[in-house]
Order: structure tokens, then sequence, then C-alpha cells
């Protein structure tokens, strides 16, 4: 099974995730491309943004008009809020069928629950996060029961080939979606906490406030990069930088006395307990 060439590709709520996927897509041209893209929106206001937006690459609709994109297409991306989504699905419910593939990028959602609500037991479910709008977003990606097997090994490479273009996308099972959504999903939001820490550090012994940002946002995006790019362990690349008796040994003592690095790992623990608890309700 695979998908057709010239394939119909339909954003069943292109908002902010939703448009995030789809500037990555047009950008980065993955194999295969969609024929045809529609971008499916609550209102007219957003549709007619997304138009002015992305101008003839794409078709938009909104309210009614939504179920003839949904009829039409191979693959549906479900980009809707949570806890909008049942009545969403249940509006366009005639033109579903148990062929469509979907990807969801609903937080919460199980794959079960997806399946369920969408009819058809073709499933990836994805947890991305907001630097995909920069084409540097992290995304997880767990695939149903109904895509496993090698005769959907093509159907499976097309779905990450897709989600890849949001910057890095990366395969685990769905028992591991709870603690991907801590560490992808709010993991921007614990740097970030991170990155402002550092640059008032910088204020706090003089420099000034853009410097100091522009610096300590740098500083995290080139480690990141001398982590990815090297392959070494981060310890190993962290005690290069430790000068006997000199500065950073005295600064990393400080953040183990202070308790950060518990403090960080038990974040991602926290979010994660909190993710699964309110997929529970
Ligand atoms: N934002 C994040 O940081 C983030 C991170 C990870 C995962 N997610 C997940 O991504 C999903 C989307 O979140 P978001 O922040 O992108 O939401 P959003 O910006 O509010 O987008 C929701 C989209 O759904 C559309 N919509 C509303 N009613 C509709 C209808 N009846 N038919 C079709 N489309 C309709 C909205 O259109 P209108 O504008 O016309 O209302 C909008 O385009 C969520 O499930 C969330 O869990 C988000």
């Amino acid at each position: 099974m695979s998908l057709p060439e010239s394939y119909t590709l339909t954003i069943l709520g292109a908002g902010v995730m939703g448009s995030a996927v789809l500037s990555a897509i047009l950008k980065s041209k993955p194999t295969p491309f969609p024929g045809k893209i529609y971008c499916c929106t609550g209102s007219q206001a957003s549709a007619e943004r997304l138009q002015t937006t992305y101008g003839d690459s794409i078709y938009t609709t909104y309210g009614a008009d939504n179920i003839e994109p949904v009829r039409n297409a191979d693959l549906i991306i479900l980009g809707c809020k949570p806890y909008m989504c049942q009545s969403i699905i249940d509006d366009v419910k005639e033109a579903l069928n148990d062929k469509k593939i979907v990807i969801s990028l609903l937080a919460g959602w199980t794959i079960e629950q997806i399946s369920v609500g969408m009819g058809t037991p073709f499933i990836a479910r994805v947890m991305t996060n907001t630097p995909a709008k920069y084409g540097c977003g992290t995304a997880i990606v767990s695939f149903s029961p109904g895509l496993q097997g090698s005769q959907f090994e093509e159907i499976r490479k097309a779905v990450m080939a897709l989600v890849d273009t949001v910057g890095m996308a990366l395969e685990l099972p769905e028992k591991n979606m709870d603690a991907a959504t801590s560490l992808v999903g709010s993991g921007p939001a614990f740097v970030l906490l991170m990155m402002q820490a550092l640059a008032e550090g910088g204020v706090r012994m003089g420099i000034p406030y853009e410097v100091s940002k522009k610096c300590a946002a740098k500083v995290m995006e080139g480690t990141a990069k001398m982590v990815m790019e090297s392959g070494q362990h981060p310890e190993a690349l962290k005690s290069m930088v430790c000068t006997p008796g000199g500065t950073t040994i005295g600064g990393l003592m400080i953040l183990e006395d202070k308790g950060v690095r518990g403090a960080i790992s038990r974040s991602v623990e926290e979010a994660a307990d909190i993710a699964a608890r309110l997929g529970k309700k």
C-alpha cells in the first residue's frame, strides 16, 4: 500500500500547528509531494488569511464546505484543538472512510480514539512543537497497529518524510507519547526559562539585556549543534570546557549545589505525568 501519485492532502484545522506543518511541507517539498492541498478552517476570516499567505499553492474552505476536501483527501492532517475535535469530526463524518490515512497533531488523543473518531485504522500520532514554525521543530511519530507490517512501509516512509519537514522526525511507540508531549511539546518553554536565566546572569554582570539575550540564545543554539554534529556525550563535551581551577567548573558547582540538574529532569517527569492525567479525562 502506498499513497497515490499526486495525492490529495487535507489539513483539517489549519491553525498555528497546521500552518507550521504546511509551511514546512511547501518549503521542503518532500517526496511524494501532494498534488493538491486543502486547508480547512472554522471561519471565513482564517480561510482568507491562509489564502493570502500561501496563494495558489493551496485551496481553502471553512464551515460546511470542509466536507468536500475531506471526501477528496488521501491523507488528512488533523490540526484542530483537542476539545473541538469531536464536533469537527462529526461535521465531516459523511466524507470519511476506512481507507484514509490520518496524521494527528492533537495532544492527548490516543491512536485508538483518533482511529474510532476518524473511522480508519491508518493513523500516525504526532507530537511536535512551536519551533516547527522556523523549520527547527522536533516531532515524535507513533504509528497505529493498522500501519505496522512491511506492506505499509511505503506509507510510513511518506509520513516520516512529510513530518520530517518540520525539522526532525523520530519514531517512538505510543507508550512514550506522554513523555514526548513533555520533552518535545513543553521542552521549548523549559529551555526558554534557562535561556532567560542565562541572559539575566549577563545583565546582572553588566551586559545590556538585548546583547545578553542574543548571546544566551546563540550559546544554546551552538551547544545544541555541537552535540548533534559531534555525536559526543554531553558530559564529555562539558568536561572539555572545564579547565582545572577555572571559571566553568566553579559555575557548574553552583548549578549542582542548587539542584538544577534534578529540577530540569523532574520538570520533564511532572509535565509527562500531567499529560498522562489529561489523556485519561
Ligand atoms: N500550539 C502549540 O504549541 C502546539 C504544540 C503541540 C501540539 N499542538 C496541538 O496542535 C493542535 C492544534 O493546535 P493549534 O495551537 O494549532 O490550534 P489553533 O491555532 O487554534 O488551530 C485550530 C484550527 O482549527 C480550525 N477550526 C476551528 N473550527 C473548525 C471546524 N469546524 N472545521 C475545521 N477547522 C476548524 C481553526 O480555524 P479558525 O481559525 O477559523 O477558528 C484553526 O485553523 C492541538 O490539537 C494541539 O494539541 C499544539
